[in-house]
């Protein structure tokens, strides 16, 4: 079969001709314009640093965390501005204080870097972790809403929970799950690294008491660019991984909060000032903005799904209404491989990627124990690249 095209949007991307991308979830990919306009805030900072440090970047970073906060539907004041959803994971369990025996929750569909970040917290402090199992197969919503509520008891402080899962690619059912868990009194820690740009997030109706989410995955700005949003009554507790003047810098109208996370250190903060670029342009390349990009790549992934199912006899594990911009499947039980460690490569991942040219993420997952591979929908790829990947699978497997 012949290498398949990408959509006609591909041409806003530098991606590596020949290749099918079909991993938008891992790390993202950022448009040319906007790593430009990285680039553009680069070199405002080393025409000269001293002014940009000291004099722009306070009003710049307050114009970008404005804009971010446009678009999630809250107060600019209670976001920081971090490198990752990981970073955003361990600026709050190392903030808090757990008594001994209190309990944290966490489904097994986590992803591995932020729970081991809770591992590491909880033991520190004698908290325990209680793993939440969840099917996969999974029915639908309302199985994560019983296994999830079903697990807090009155000595349950704090659930880390996913807009959508890595390994399983799941749309939790956030929403709902966070309100009825902050009005049982347990503090919602919402991994969202697959968030901005797939789902739509209205973080102050969404009354979590801290959010963390990626903007170089689904919002395509640049690397390095991620949020942390703290529900206001739990700012006082929460300080950012680096602790720097802000801590000692006079209030003025401020609060402790936003110093502190404003200056954690000289950094590069132009992953960041592109993020305004990344809202307007990505934003314009679809006629109905972001959320008719988010339906296209909802609405492609299902597709894609739907091509793979009946080219390889697979049952679709979830329900539509559980999918984004990602769907994963699960490998026959028969297929070779398997129970391979997750740092380790899938001899199917790397088949994929070195005979066909295929980038598309294989792995053997643990608890729900399964072979699995991820596909992503972004705008620049098109049917034709899951018809490819399918033909690949059935060589393969058969
Ligand atoms: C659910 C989830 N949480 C956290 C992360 C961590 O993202 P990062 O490595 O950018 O911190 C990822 C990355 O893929 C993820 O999928």
């Amino acid at each position: 079969m012949d290498k398949p095209s990408r959509s006609t949007l591909a041409t806003e991307w530098n991606l590596e001709s020949g290749r099918v991308f079909l991993n938008h979830g891992s790390f993202g990919a950022t448009p040319t314009s906007v790593r430009g306009e990285q680039r553009r805030w680069q070199d405002i900072m080393e025409a000269e640093p001293v002014r940009f440090f000291e004099d722009m970047m306070p009003t710049v970073l307050q114009d970008v965390r404005q804009k971010l906060a446009d678009f999630l539907q809250c107060d600019s004041n209670d976001l920081a501005l971090v490198e990752n959803a990981t970073s955003g994971v361990n600026t709050v369990m190392r903030s808090l204080e757990f008594a001994e025996g209190d309990e944290i929750l966490v489904p097994d569909h986590a992803y591995q870097a932020c729970r081991n970040t809770i591992d590491f917290v909880a033991q520190r402090w004698g908290a325990k972790v209680v793993t939440v199992p969840l099917p996969f197969p999974i029915e639908g919503p309302h199985v994560v809403m019983d296994a999830m509520l079903g697990a807090v008891t009155d000595r349950t402080v704090l659930a880390m929970i996913d807009t959508v899962t890595s390994p399983t690619g799941l749309r939790m059912p956030f929403e709902e799950l966070t309100a009825e868990l902050e009005g049982r009194g347990v503090s919602v820690l919402l991994d969202a690294a697959h968030g901005i740009g797939m789902v739509p997030l209205n973080l102050d109706e969404l009354g979590a008491s801290y959010t963390t989410s990626n903007c170089h995955k689904w919002l395509c700005a640049p690397k390095g660019s991620a949020f942390l949003h703290v529900r206001k009554d739990k700012q006082a507790d929460i300080h950012p991984l680096t602790i720097s003047h802000g801590m000692t810098f006079p209030l003025g109208d401020t609060t402790r909060f936003r110093h502190e996370f404003d200056w954690t250190g000289t950094r590069d903060m132009s992953a960041h000032c592109a993020l305004p670029t990344a809202i307007d342009h990505v934003g314009g390349l679809l006629e109905g903005g972001w959320p008719a990009i988010m339906q296209h790549n909802h609405d492609l992934a299902i597709r894609g799904r739907n091509i793979l199912c009946e080219a390889l006899g697979l049952t679709p594990p979830c329900p539509d209404e559980m999918v984004t911009c990602i769907a994963t499947l699960i490998l026959p039980e028969q297929s070779e491989g398997g129970g391979i460690p997750l740092h380790e490569p899938d001899p199917l991942h790397v088949v994929l990627s070195e005979k066909y040219g295929i980038q598309v993420p294989v792995w053997s997952w643990p608890s729900p124990r399964g072979r699995y591979f991820r596909i992503s929908a972004q705008l620049y790829n098109s049917e034709e690249e899951y018809r490819y990947l399918a033909w690949a699978l059935q060589q393969e497997l058969a």
